[in-house]
């Protein structure tokens, strides 16, 4: 994606995040004020959302519709719209687009409250969707955070969305590899709208529920679209849409913490189909029951070896989760992640498991640009799948000088260092390998055989091997976000375009926040 306009995007989800700290409930339930505000069955009155004439009944209101138990926001007497159907909302008009925009920080000021009330009503009116949204990320306010900074970004930007169009390219390609289909906004825009009005009260006048109304599915149609062609461009490439079962084929341990899957599609196991094209730094997710939590989950996982039309590998860190004390709670257990512990410990050769097309913003293609322009590939930990299939994607060209430099904490943590070392730089002199160890351990990891810098990954010591006088050179970033972040300041102080730095980071929603 373009750096510009993801920290356009950040920008306004800093502010969103900053606004948000004085938001007066933060657990998503509402106060007594807010369960009062024209929450009655009161005769005579308007829709907050609708601005029809209600008398109480909530059949067919589009903000109580499949609720278990009358809704405290419901005061419609008839709606037009159920959740399942996409409504044919005209464009905004300007006066819809000031009250969004001079809405947007009271919002703001609500944002993740009003989607943590709505993920928790979502789910329980929609139970099946915990197969689609991440256990750990509601959890840990991940996606609500989001959610929350894309709405506040979109009510920003109202008037010329342009500079969100990568953003919502990036998002589309996660809601594609997760299989969200145009139905299912039906059923967030009514909880998303139901949530506005159950915690903003009387504050949402007519005018202003029907102005977010209008612009929650201009949004929304945008994403589907979008989402659209991207279904359609993976089927018309050899792809699929949805789910495919496929075989873990091999099992290959990496390192202490990455193991390795290779994962062939059931069908062409028996008629040789070959899977789809895809670019080097793209990612599938894959789906599993999850029997502790008694639902499926799904992850991304980036494909870590060139594409090749007979496996797709994915390189999985075990997630062991870090128990964090507090001085209200000393003993707090550590919460292994779901989807990573259950691959490492059930997944095996002969496994199945359900695996999406493969999707993503993040790629290398050399044909678009200079072809032998010098690539250079820097991660840290299991950052490296992404920028491997990079690598691996690029080794027939002798002429380009790639350097790949990498950092773990040590040896035993390190994937991939013999496969680079034995195979990669004795049949590729054009690539040249730089190995940070943050903590080598003494006796064990050998400094010139093992890794080359002793610390954290410091650019400035490596400086002569980033290519920096060719302007041509093409920078790929990979790893935890606070690392993103350090090396995108230090690449940037070195005079480097950020047109030509591109990021990937693997959690939802958590962009690097430099702005
Ligand atoms: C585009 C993309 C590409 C990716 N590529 C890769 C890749 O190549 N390899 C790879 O290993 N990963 C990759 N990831 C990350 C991957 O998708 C998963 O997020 C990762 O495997 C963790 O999933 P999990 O289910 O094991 O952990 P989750 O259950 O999702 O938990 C996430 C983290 O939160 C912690 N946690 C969960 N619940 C709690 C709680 N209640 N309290 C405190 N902490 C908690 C867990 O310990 C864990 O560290 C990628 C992500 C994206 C978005
Ligand atoms: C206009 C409506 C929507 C907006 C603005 C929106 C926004 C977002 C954003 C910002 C992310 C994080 C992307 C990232 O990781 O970089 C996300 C992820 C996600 N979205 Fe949406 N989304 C919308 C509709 C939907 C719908 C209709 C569904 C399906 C019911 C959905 C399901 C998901 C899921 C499952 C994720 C991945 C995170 C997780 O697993 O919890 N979204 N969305």
């Amino acid at each position: 994606m373009d750096l510009k306009n993801t920290l356009a995007f950040v920008a306004a989800a800093a502010t969103w995040k900053a606004m948000s700290k004085s938001t007066s409930t933060t657990n998503g339930e509402l106060t007594p004020q807010q369960q009062q505000n024209g929450h009655g069955e009161e005769k005579g009155i308007q829709c907050p959302v609708t601005g029809k004439t209600l008398n109480g009944s909530s059949s067919g209101c589009p903000v109580s519709n499949g609720f278990p138990k009358p809704d405290p926001g419901h005061r419609c007497e008839t709606g037009d719209i159920e959740e399942t159907k996409i409504p044919d909302v005209p464009p905004l008009t300007q006066k819809q687009r000031e009250i969004i925009k001079s809405t947007a920080p009271i919002l703001a000021e609500h944002g993740v409250t009003i989607t943590t009330h709505f993920y928790k009503n979502m789910i329980r009116a929609h139970p099946e969707l915990r197969d689609v949204f991440s256990e750990s990320s509601q959890k840990l306010g991940h996606q609500p955070r989001a959610l929350a900074a894309a709405v506040y970004a979109y009510a920003c930007n109202i008037d010329d969305l342009t500079p969100l169009l990568p953003v919502v390219d990036r998002i589309a390609y996660k809601h594609t590899s997760l299989h969200i289909v145009a139905e299912q906004y039906g059923i967030v825009g009514k909880h998303l709208i139901q949530s506005i009005v159950d915690i903003l009260g009387d504050a949402v006048t007519p005018e202003i529920g029907d102005a977010w109304f209008n612009g929650y599915w201009n949004l929304a149609k945008i994403f589907i679209n979008r989402e659209r062609e991207f279904y359609t461009t993976a089927v018309e490439n050899g792809g699929w849409e949805g789910w495919k079962q496929f075989k873990v084929t091999q099992k290959i341990k990496e390192s202490d913490e990455i193991t390795s899957f290779y994962l062939k599609p059931l069908e062409s196991i028996d008629s040789g189909k070959s899977l789809p094209k895809y670019h080097p730094g793209q990612y599938i997710a894959v789906s599993l029951y999850i029997p502790s939590l008694g639902y499926k989950q799904a992850r991304q996982y980036s494909l870590s070896d060139r594409s090749n039309g007979e496996y797709f590998r994915i390189s999985v860190k075990r997630e062991d989760g870090v128990a964090i004390p507090t001085k209200s709670n000393p003993v707090v257990p550590s919460h292994p992640g779901w989807m990573s512990n259950l691959l490492h410990e059930k997944l095996h050769e002969g496994s199945i498991i359900d695996v999406a097309s493969p999707y993503g913003d993040f790629f290398y293609e050399p044909s678009l640009i200079e072809p032998n322009a010098p690539l250079v590939l820097i991660s840290a930990g299991v950052g490296q799948t992404a920028l491997l299939s990079i690598l691996n994607s690029q080794l027939e060209n002798k002429e380009k000088p790639i350097n790949y430099i990498t950092v773990a904490r040590n040896k035993k943590v390190h994937a991939f260092g013999n496969y680079i070392r034995g195979k990669v730089l004795k049949e590729n002199p054009n690539v040249s390998y730089k190995v940070f160890y943050s903590s080598p351990e003494e006796g064990s990891d050998l400094s010139g055989k093992d890794y080359d810098v002793k610390g954290r990954m410091n650019l400035n010591q490596i400086k002569d091997n980033l290519y920096l006088d060719d302007k041509s050179t093409e920078y790929y970033l990979c790893g935890p976000e606070k690392f993103m972040v350090d090396k995108l300041e230090e690449l940037k102080s070195f005079g480097i375009d950020e047109k030509r730095i591109h990021i990937e980071l693997f959690a939802a929603g958590e962009l690097p926040q430099t702005a």
